[in-house]
């Protein structure tokens, strides 16, 4: 018994030896600078088990959210540091001087995104999200014509007709309408945009439930469960989802199956078609890019899947958010919602519905999003790394250049959260 005592004592001060010699260097290796001292690391999701910050042990879940710029104001330096005790001594930087995100952003071989960390939204194939370095470049390479000035009318088009048929055949001639909450609105809004845009599929607000003979479940309600579930996806073991044991569980494997489904359906369609049909979604662009290649295809059915999947994820609930926090704001703040209706007025003094060719005219419903995104960005934070040992640099409340030693492996996150 005693044996064991002293063997557990012993082990337990190898511990705390071990710690501190490793936290010691890692203070030493980013010589000393401010930040947080932490016995745990960012735990990702799994943070939010810890509502509120501890003082020493975690900073809680959600906390680029919560502090926005509350951190960097404390600390003085625009660049916080962050060494985390458990499992491993960990050091990681959060960054808000814009010079410096712009260094991180430009010099994407010294500083890549985690690819590990992206891994599991590789689920319907490889994309753009999901990788980096050569791999990247060929997708964004391929991926990146589709987003052109034809999609960009596309979705300003399709969205005005999305928005009469919510005014017409939704609405109607009711008065005053209520919502519990914008998103209810703001979430559809998005999710029939990316439908059209992104698939090439038109999604009205009050049909489209009707289930296709060969399938399970209908296409919208597919795209929706994928879109605002992903989370279930990306948390939930293959094997528990397969095994459905809650309804939500159920749904997610479902709505994740038929999207596929759907998607396979949509290519091998345009593939075949006799006659090709100008379009300009991103399916069929994408589709285009990687029929070009002479003597082999840019993209696998598989690749085209996961890039087009990762569109839906990254521009369903970004926009769908922006546009909610655009009406709470404008509501919260009705003398700056009077001055963007007059301009709209004065843009279309006659009510029609404006046209794409004069989107730029409206340089104020552009100032409102700029600011909202500035004050409620839905990305909250960019995940990076330091690939060689490096530099940043910033400066600190005194106005004088802090150099930043910012050692090889240390994790970087940029933040948005600018106020
Ligand atoms: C308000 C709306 C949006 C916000 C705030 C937003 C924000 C962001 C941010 C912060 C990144 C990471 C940039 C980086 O890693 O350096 C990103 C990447 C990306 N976004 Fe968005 N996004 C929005 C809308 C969209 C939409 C509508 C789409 C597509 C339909 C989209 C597709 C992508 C893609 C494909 C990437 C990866 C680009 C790459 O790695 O080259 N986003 N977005």
């Amino acid at each position: 018994m005693q044996t064991t005592v002293i063997l557990l004592i012993s082990t337990l001060l190898l511990i705390v030896i071990q710690k501190t010699l490793e936290f010691r260097r890692a203070e030493r290796d980013i010589n000393g600078h401010p930040g947080f001292r932490l016995l745990l690391p960012n735990l990702g999701p799994l943070g939010h088990i810890f509502k509120k910050p501890i003082p020493y042990v975690t900073r809680g879940g959600f906390a680029s959210w919560r502090r926005k710029y509350a951190d960097f104001a404390e600390y003085g330096v625009d660049i916080v540091s962050s060494i985390a005790i458990f499992p491993n001594v960990s050091t990681s930087f959060s960054v808000a001087d814009p010079g410096a995100i712009k260094e991180i952003t430009t010099h994407r071989l010294r500083f890549p995104k985690p690819v590990k960390d992206y891994r599991v939204l590789a689920f319907f194939g490889r994309n753009i999200v999901a990788s980096e370095f050569d791999e990247w470049k060929r997708f964004r390479k391929i991926t990146a014509p589709a987003f052109s000035e034809r999609n960009n009318k596309l979705v300003w088009d399709e969205t005005v007709r999305i928005m009469q048929d919510l005014f017409d055949n939704v609405w109607g001639a009711q008065s005053a309408i209520e919502v519990d909450h914008a998103v209810e609105v703001t979430l559809p809004i998005a999710l029939f945009v990316i439908g059209v845009a992104g698939f090439g599929r038109r999604i009205s607000w009050k049909d489209d439930l009707v289930v296709p003979a060969g399938h399970q479940m209908a296409f919208k309600d597919a795209l929706h469960v994928v879109s605002t579930d992903v989370f279930v996806k990306l948390l939930v073991p293959g094997w528990m989802l397969n095994m459905g044991l809650t309804k939500r569980m159920r749904s997610v494997k479902t709505a994740f199956d038929e999207l596929e489904s759907y998607m396979l359906e949509m290519i091998r369609a345009r593939k075949t078609a006799e006659k090709k049909v100008e379009r300009h979604d991103l399916l069929s662009s994408l589709l285009d890019a990687s029929e070009e290649e002479e003597g082999g295809v840019k993209l696998t059915d598989q690749e085209l899947l996961g890039n087009i999947f990762i569109f839906l994820v990254a521009g369903h609930e970004t926009t769908a958010h922006t546009l909610c926090f655009t009406f709470g704001l404008l509501a919260l703040y009705q003398d700056e919602q009077e001055k963007l209706y007059q301009h709209i007025k004065s843009v279309i003094p006659d009510g029609r519905i404006p046209t794409y060719a004069e989107m730029d005219l409206f340089t104020y419903s552009m100032a409102v999003f700029y600011e909202t995104l500035r004050l409620f960005p839905p990305v909250i934070s960019v995940p990076k790394y330091a690939a060689e040992d490096t530099t940043l640099v910033t400066k600190n409340a005194a106005g004088e250049n802090v150099v930043v030693p910012v050692p090889r492996g240390t994790a970087l996150s940029f933040s948005s959260c600018m106020f």
